[in-house]
């Protein structure tokens, strides 16, 4: 522990990918061999035939709604609390994005309330496997069946979660993981989709042909930040560096590493063109593979550490922990507590050394950028409101959790129900 003091987040970005960086350097390789070697390597860790590199997962996303054929005046549903960027590129293919609620203390789609959203225009469902729990997928597979949706896992934030034994990403028709530096594992920026579907596959393919690599800037400059990130959140530096800077940012209003690491919302006419010329190369793909060698021992070290906090902060006043949907087995990417004074027991952390984030997922149905959805979705109004993530990454040690926990149940005394 570093004097008592918790970074919200550490990268899993290690020495080990430094060296697969620098060797790449020095004989890059080719491009198309390597990432056929990642992609071939993660569908079978995902359990399904086929894996495609991509950009980025909105930009995958993107595609398999064109692959489908979705055109303007079809509906997509999405669960309220999500990320922005999915719901805004279905809307800018004309593809209308309708909101259905969450469950209160799971956080992810209300299968139920994904039936009631339901129209005649409906074509696909996502199911998006927020903070890496799983959906309640059975009763969601069996509902799109029934009324021939198509289902697109986003698996985002969950990689390598089972639901019922077998991996999130293998249950739907499609999924879209993404892999930047703040994933479970990285590939210093990029993308993926899985499908069992060849000729959907081969879409895929065709429709990436022709679009250009991204510059190897791109996940140089990656890299850097990883390094930077690595440093920075050192037990020996980050009590004396970051802890401070982010403690007088709090007093000025002012959140610095949600100013770095954050996406400004915004809404997009077209796809931006640059993402078709940003397909990740030899590096990427090298760096990915490297990643996937250690995916089990980094979503382990989140388990343990998830585990504890659900057993410890169950019953601590004012503290509302989540719940999994039956048969999930989640890899705790986040760990979200509910408090109805989340801001002041955020302060009230902060002052006990530890860091702790709102994230940046919006309830997308009250959001300006989609005022065409007039939906209301009370849980994701909520989470919303009063979520906050509590340090739960692979770099914690025993004694981090320990005061981890103290320092939650101290908070929530001080600040009160
Ligand atoms: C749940 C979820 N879905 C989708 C995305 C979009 O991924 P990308 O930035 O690769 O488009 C993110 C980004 O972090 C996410 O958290």
């Amino acid at each position: 522990m570093a004097l008592g003091k918790i970074p919200r987040f550490s990268p899993s970005f290690s020495p080990a990918e430094a060296v697969v960086v620098a060797r790449q350097l020095l004989r890059p390789g080719d491009d198309d061999a390597k990432v056929r070697e990642f992609e071939r390597a993660f569908a079978d860790y995902i359990g399904v035939k086929h894996a495609v590199m991509v950009p980025s997962a909105r930009f995958g996303f993107s595609l398999l709604l064109q692959g489908w054929g979705l055109k303007a005046g079809d509906e997509v549903i999405l669960p309220a609390l999500t990320y922005f960027a999915i719901p805004a590129f279905a809307k800018a293919l004309g593809v209308k994005p309708v909101f259905a609620d969450i469950g209160r203390t799971t956080h992810v789609l209300d299968p139920e309330a994904f039936e009631r959203a339901i129209t005649p225009r409906t074509k696909a469902v996502v199911p998006t496997h927020l903070f890496g729990t799983p959906c309640d997928l059975e009763p969601i597979l069996r509902i799109a069946h029934r009324h021939g949706i198509k289902v697109i896992e986003d698996v985002a934030q969950a990689c390598g979660a089972r639901y019922r034994g077998r991996r999130v990403g293998s249950f739907g028709d499609a999924a879209y993981y993404t892999f930047g530096l703040t994933k479970n594992i990285t590939s210093l920026s990029g993308a993926m989709i899985t499908t069992s579907d060849d000729a959907l596959a081969d879409d895929i393919r065709q429709r990436l042909d022709g679009g250009g690599r991204a510059p190897l800037k791109k996940p140089l400059k990656e890299a850097l930040t990883g390094l930077a990130m690595m440093v920075a959140t050192h037990p020996a530096v980050y009590p004396f560096t970051v802890h401070p800077a982010v403690v007088l940012g709090n007093k000025i209003g002012k959140d610095p590493i949600h100013d770095r690491f954050g996406e400004a919302e915004r809404t997009w006419d077209k796809i931006p063109s640059y993402y078709r010329d940003e397909r990740p190369g030899a590096l990427q793909a090298a760096v990915g593979l490297k990643q996937l060698e250690r995916i089990e021992a980094l979503n382990g070290a989140r388990v343990r550490n998830g585990r504890f906090l659900d057993g410890q902060l169950g019953n601590v006043p004012g503290v509302e922990a989540p719940t999994y949907p039956q048969g999930a087995e989640p890899i705790y990417m986040s760990f979200v507590v509910h408090h109805r004074r989340r801001d002041e027991l955020a302060k009230a952390l902060r002052a006990r050394g530890v860091d702790t984030t709102i994230g940046y997922m919006a309830n997308c149905a009250a959001s300006d950028l989609f005022p065409e959805d007039t939906a209301r979705c009370p849980n994701a109004e909520r989470a919303f409101a009063d979520l906050l993530h509590l340090p739960v990454h692979p770099n914690l040690s025993e004694a981090d959790r320990a005061h981890l926990c103290e320092a939650v149940r101290q908070a929530a005394l001080e600040v009160g129900p």
